[in-house]
């Protein structure tokens, strides 16, 4: 397939870690929306999708000292709400195995905690780049929060106590990362992020907003710069059901991850079921406004035709039997369906 970095698709970021330590807060802020509040008992329990455009990517970062908005060349990010609860770990795993990269969200309060020692575990097993945001700084005793600062100038400006807090505190993660075996560092250490072994830390307040704008442009960069290769948009399909639910109205659908390659209206599908292959027909696609989360019954818009990366509900019949986690396959050649039910039943 012809690759080309003039092409990139959006990178898909999962963002994994503790219970609590504030990933849809953090992903709320982005799209300024509220779904952590409507969360029963303040628990994620389902893999949300966010398709974040470039332009809201830029917004965020104009406050980041040394940014430039013409050097933003991925169309957005597509990013990936996971739950943090140990109940969960089916949803962390299945969330992770298909992002380009991962924000790992620490409560700079609590340090690693169990599920993020577990998050840990998946990202390095499948070597996928992440980046820490140290959450929740305004936490730190008497912080004053600035959303609309460089969150490290901004840290340069607090009390004295504010900033022996901060260092304490970080200090003690660096420690626990290293006793998994991984260098951690801030991100604007430019001597040791030169080392490739380092691991990014920015800090955030995911409520407050402090930090989020270095947080994205850190990792706009980091994916144009270090992965466009990876990033290059490719016509060879590459999609994932991610959830599968019954919609008041529309049946049961599946959540599908598109990273690579288009889905169209009417196309015939082929994934794994309860028993056995299904084969059936696309009846529409549906995507949430930009900005808006995929799990969240909001208004959909239909589209005849999608591009990846994007996070899709697909409208089929027969997706009552469809299981999560695995493939989905397009027929281009009627003689391919065999062959594509061959690859379900393989899974
Ligand atoms: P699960 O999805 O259930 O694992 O949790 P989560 O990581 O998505 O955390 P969530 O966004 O539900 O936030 C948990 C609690 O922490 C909520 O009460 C948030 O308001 C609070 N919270 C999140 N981020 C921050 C932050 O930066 N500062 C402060 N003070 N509170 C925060
Ligand atoms: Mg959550
Ligand atoms: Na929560």
């Amino acid at each position: 397939a012809e690759k080309s970095v003039d092409n990139l698709r959006a990178p898909i970021i999962c963002v994994l870690g503790h219970v609590d330590t504030g990933k849809t807060k953090m992903l709320d802020t982005i799209r300024r929306t509220n779904v952590q509040d409507g969360e029963a008992g303040g628990i994620t329990q389902q893999i949300g999708a966010t398709q974040v455009p470039r332009d809201a990517i830029v917004e965020r970062c104009k406050q980041v000292r040394e940014f430039r908005a013409a050097d933003v060349k991925v169309p957005g990010f597509l990013i990936i709400d996971t739950p943090g609860h140990e109940s969960f770990a089916n949803l962390r795993s299945r969330g992770s195995s298909l992002c380009d990269f991962a924000i790992l969200v620490v409560d700079l309060m609590h340090g690693l905690e169990q599920q993020t020692l577990e998050s840990i575990k998946l990202l390095v097993k499948r070597h996928t780049p992440f980046v820490v945001a140290l959450n929740k700084i305004d936490r730190l005793h008497m912080y004053e929060s600035s959303p609309r600062k460089d969150v490290y100038v901004h840290l340069g400006t607090q009390a004295n106590n504010v900033k022996l807090e901060f260092k304490k505190r970080y200090e003690e993660v660096v420690v626990q990362f290293a006793e998994q075996g991984l260098n951690v560092c801030l991100s604007n250490d430019k001597k040791k992020m030169a080392d490739p072994d380092y691991i990014p830390m920015v800090p955030t307040s995911a409520y407050c907003g402090d930090g989020i704008g270095n947080l994205m442009a850190f990792i706009a960069e980091m994916a144009q710069s270090k992965y466009s290769d990876r990033l290059a948009f490719i016509e060879e399909l590459d999609a994932t059901v991610m959830e599968v639910k019954a919609i008041p109205g529309l049946g049961t659908t599946i959540d599908v991850i598109l990273v690579n390659g288009r889905l169209k209206n009417n196309d015939i599908i082929v994934l794994s079921g309860i028993d056995g292959p299904i084969v059936s027909q696309i009846r529409d696609l549906k995507m949430p406004e930009p900005l808006r989360e995929l799990r969240v019954k909001s208004e959909y818009r239909s589209f005849k035709e999608i591009q990846g990366a994007q996070g899709v509900k697909v409208l089929a019949k027969g997706m009552e039997k469809a299981l999560a986690g695995l493939p989905l396959y397009v027929v281009n050649q009627a003689d391919e369906i065999d062959l594509l039910q061959a690859e379900c039943e393989a899974a």
